[in-house]
């Protein structure tokens, strides 16, 4: 094999194509990883883990400000903030992970090729990195290009008022006032990260609600507890304009039904309605690769192969659940089939966490889903009964399963608590191994622990909860 020939090139290393060349090495493939910018994609640099370190250090700041006088400890004089120390420690803890995946790259013989790929002829890659274009050769292709965010026509993006979600994690002052567009997973975690650190947040959003793929009845007791950190919404409000001016960003908006409309001054702007695929520039056309109408790779949803063979795709570049476990699982199931093995993803199981406080987590499907493949059962139990809960001063929140009314296998599990990014994935192994709401029941849960607030749910199911 020459130098330039692979069994397999990666297109792109965020947590998709990073874990899909790492599982193909494991499995004996030589292989290439293209990448433009830094390892580790949108995630690791510009997505879950900065937001992630931002929203654990603004949490301690207001837990330090307002929740340690309850444990009896007294905080005297002013408690601060030191923004710029408190991002450094988030380029720390990115730069810790994006160089952790160099090395994971070393140790497992995966060749990091620096540089822009683009699809070139059968089995080539056309990279154009550091001045020079060279081409690569493999047996098989996945192209794992991710997602950027979606800009709004009359709100583009300029960098400094009119911002994404990947400034909006590396600000240098708290802005007095933050208006972000969508109420969705990003608006709801950034926004409470700027609130929490001082700023006035205003979210708008053209629909009724926020988060309209989580259980509406937790989502409305965490909009309570948003409100309450200093969070204002205004639902059913489309953003019309942005104009810069000197002291700020005048923000244009109308009621969806047309009957109001104003405008609201902010210092900055964030757009956060969505992303789109980075489909665009990889030659997909001239290499016969199908796209859907929003620039999604169309895929076989069992082999990832693309319309053409030998090409595949994975993460967010093939749609669905924009999430970074979805594209690690999509991409060891991609490789371990190219290795004659029985990948498979289980969407099924898929969890979706929002990382506010209280936290939102679920796996499965939401009672109105459920009922409709026929009847259910529902098992709740409030935090407020569990000790452990208790002791630790996060009461908020409730753990609900849904069980098939016949069968009692679980059907979705939907938890509001401090700790609910943990705590589902008890729900996850349960329903993965197809489990019961009376196997949850029947089994044991330390004591006191967050998760029996799980085992009382599952109990609650049949109406017989101990703590309830
Ligand atoms: P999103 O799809 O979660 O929410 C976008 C929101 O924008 C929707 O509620 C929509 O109604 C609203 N919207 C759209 N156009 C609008 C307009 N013109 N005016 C007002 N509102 C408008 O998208 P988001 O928050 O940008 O996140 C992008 C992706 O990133 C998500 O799909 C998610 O998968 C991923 N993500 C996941 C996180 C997690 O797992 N905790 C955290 C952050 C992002």
């Amino acid at each position: 094999m020459s130098e330039s020939s692979y069994d397999l090139i990666v297109l792109g290393a965020g947590p998709g194509g990073y874990v899909a060349a790492i599982r193909a090495a494991q499995l004996g493939m030589r292989v290439a990883c293209v990448e433009k910018g830094n390892l580790g994609g949108t995630c690791l640099n510009v997505g879950c883990i900065p937001s992630k370190a931002l929203l654990e250090s603004s949490e301690r700041y207001v837990e330090t400000r307002q929740g340690l006088a309850r444990h009896g400890i007294r905080v005297e004089g002013k408690v601060s903030l030191d923004l710029a120390a408190l991002m450094k420690r988030k380029d720390e803890i990115v730069h810790s992970l994006t160089s952790g995946v160099g090395f994971l790259f070393e140790k497992n013989k995966v060749d990091h090729v620096i540089g822009t790929a683009r699809l070139a002829g059968a089995g080539q890659v056309q990279v154009n990195g550091n001045g020079a274009k060279r081409t690569l050769h493999a047996k098989r292709i996945i192209i794992a290009t991710g997602s950027v965010p979606i800009e709004l026509p009359n709100l583009k993006f300029d960098g400094q008022h009119v911002i994404s979600s990947t400034e909006a994690l590396a600000l240098d002052a708290v802005p007095q006032k933050l208006i972000l567009i969508g109420a969705g997973y990003i608006g709801i975690e950034l926004g409470s990260v700027w609130a929490r650190l001082g700023a006035q947040v205003l979210i708008l959003d053209v629909l009724e609600h926020p988060l309209p793929m989580m259980d509406q009845a937790l989502v409305q007791r965490l909009q309570r507890s948003l409100e309450k950190e200093g969070l204002k919404f205004r639902f059913k409000t489309a953003a019309e304009s942005a104009k810069i001016e000197k002291n700020g960003v005048k923000v244009a908006w109308k009621s969806v039904d047309g009957s109001q409309s104003g405008v609201e001054t902010a210092d900055k702007v964030v757009v956060c309605v969505g992303r789109k695929p980075v489909s665009d520039g990889l030659g997909l056309a001239e290499a016969g690769v199908k796209v859907d109408r929003r620039g999604f790779i169309e895929v076989d949803h069992a082999t990832y192969q693309t319309s053409v063979a030998g090409i595949y795709a994975i993460g967010d570049v093939i749609g669905g659940a924009m999430l970074a476990h979805k594209a690690e699982e999509e991409a060891v199931a991609c490789v371990e089939q190219m290795a004659g093995r029985g990948g498979h993803v289980n969407y099924a199981t898929c969890p979706a966490v929002i990382y506010t406080h209280p936290e939102l987590a679920q796996v499965g499907l939401d009672e109105q889903q459920a009922a409709k493949l026929g009847p259910i059962k529902v098992g709740k139990f409030n935090f407020m009964a569990n000790g452990r809960a208790k002791a630790m001063e996060q009461t908020e929140g409730m753990v609900k399963i849904i069980a098939d009314g016949k069968t009692d296998r679980i059907l979705g599990v939907h938890i509001l608590h401090a700790r609910a990014s943990e705590l589902i994935h008890e729900a996850v192994v349960a329903m993965e191994f197809q489990a019961s709401s009376e196997d949850l029941a029947r089994s044991f849960h330390a004591h006191p622990t967050l998760n029996e607030a799980i085992k009382e749910a599952a109990l609650a199911v049949e109406k017989r909860s101990i703590h309830a």
